[in-house]
Formats: structure tokens, C-alpha cells, sequence
């Protein structure tokens, strides 16, 4: 099974979580590299749903059987630099899953900024090519008392220092069932 990981982070925690996937599945991640990486902008790319595209990845997406991808939520919103990522790779992906550190917990992700729809969003955009979506909640490394605290929430990234307990199984448990979705 030829895997690769790409990923697209703003502030760090997808790209270590794309590490991390890619060192459980032997595999090696690339970045997804928008045009204009210019946080504003892909902010208001995500919500109005227009880009100016992303650079082309180093790697032939074809030649993989399974394409990981790990990015956060913006907005409740598939961002732009996934959505150019499917648009443009959309005939060549094989299987695609989705990892996603974001804020929603898991309590939260049916409401309006949560993570399912955006996991249905990626789903209706691939079809039966989008075979698994699971969410790593950053709120799952702050200590008990804050895990409601949304501050503490929007500064959390994923470290060595915090990337245990809870959320090391949740990878653990994605990296077994990624196993048995082919
Ligand atoms: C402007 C902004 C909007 C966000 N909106 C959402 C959201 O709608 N839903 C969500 O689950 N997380 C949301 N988040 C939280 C990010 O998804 C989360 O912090 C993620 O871990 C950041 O990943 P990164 O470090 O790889 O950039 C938002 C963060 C920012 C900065």
C-alpha cells in the first residue's frame, strides 16, 4: 500500500500530526503549498470558496494508493488550500483520508464550526474516494481544567511535550482502522 502524507498547517499542529501519521505508516509527507500563503487571504478564500490555487506537489499523486491528509477548520469550512488540493488532484487520487487537528471537540461537532460537516463536505466532494475522516481535537492535550476554556484552546498545539494519553490513541486507533479501509 503506497501511502503519502500531505498536509497544510498554519500555526503547526497538522504538520505534526502529518509527521507523526508518516512515521507510524513509513510513508513520506510533502506540504501543500498555496500560491498565496497569506493567512488572511486563505481565511477569505475558505469562506467565499475562491482561491489562487496551490504549487504543484513534488510527488505523482497517482502513483499512491492512499493519500493522507492533514489539516485544520477554518470557519466551519473546508479551507482553500484542501479544496485547491482535491480540485486539482481530484482525477489522480486513489483513496483519500482526512486527519484533521482542529478545535471542535467531539461534543461540539455537529454544531455550525464543528468538524462534521466539514468531513461531509470532503465527502461529497470525493465520493466514494474519501474513505475514512477522523479529528484529533487539540482541546484533547490541555489539562482537565481548561478543556473548555476556548483561549486555552486557540493557543494549544500539538508538541512532544503534550502528544500523549487521549490523542496518541486516537492515532493509534486511526492508524489500525486506516488498515482495514482498503
Ligand atoms: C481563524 C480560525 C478559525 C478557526 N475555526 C475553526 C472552526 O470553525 N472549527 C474548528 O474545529 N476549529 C477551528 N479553528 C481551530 C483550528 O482548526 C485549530 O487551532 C488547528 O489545530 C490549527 O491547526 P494548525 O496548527 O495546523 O494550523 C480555527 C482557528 C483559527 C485560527
Amino acid at each position: 500500500m503506497k501511502t503519502l502524507v500531505v498536509y497544510y498547517s498554519n500555526s503547526g499542529s497538522n504538520k505534526y500530526l502529518a509527521e507523526k501519521i508518516a512515521r507510524a505508516l513509513k510513508c513520506d509527507s510533502e506540504a501543500i503549498k498555496p500560491r498565496l500563503n497569506f493567512f488572511p487571504f486563505l481565511i477569505l478564500f475558505s469562506l467565499t470558496k475562491t482561491s489562487v490555487g496551490i504549487k504543484r506537489l513534488s510527488r505523482n499523486v497517482a502513483e499512491f494508493d492512499r493519500i493522507i491528509v492533514c489539516c485544520p477548520i477554518w470557519m466551519g469550512q473546508i479551507i482553500s488550500p484542501l479544496r485547491d488540493f482535491i480540485g486539482r488532484y481530484h482525477t489522480s487520487i486513489n483513496k483519500l483520508c482526512l486527519a484533521s487537528c482542529c478545535g471542535s471537540s467531539d461534543a461540539a461537532k455537529d454544531v455550525k464550526f464543528g468538524y462534521a460537516g466539514v468531513f461531509r463536505k470532503v465527502k461529497d466532494m470525493l465520493g466514494d474516494k474519501c474513505v475514512l475522516c477522523e479529528a484529533f481535537p487539540v482541546g484533547l492535550v490541555l489539562a482537565e481544567d481548561k478543556k473548555g476554556d476556548g483561549n486555552a484552546m486557540m493557543k494549544a498545539r500539538l508538541s512532544d511535550d503534550n502528544f500523549t494519553g487521549e490523542i496518541q490513541k486516537r492515532l493509534d486507533d486511526f492508524i489500525q482502522r486506516i488498515d482495514k479501509v482498503d
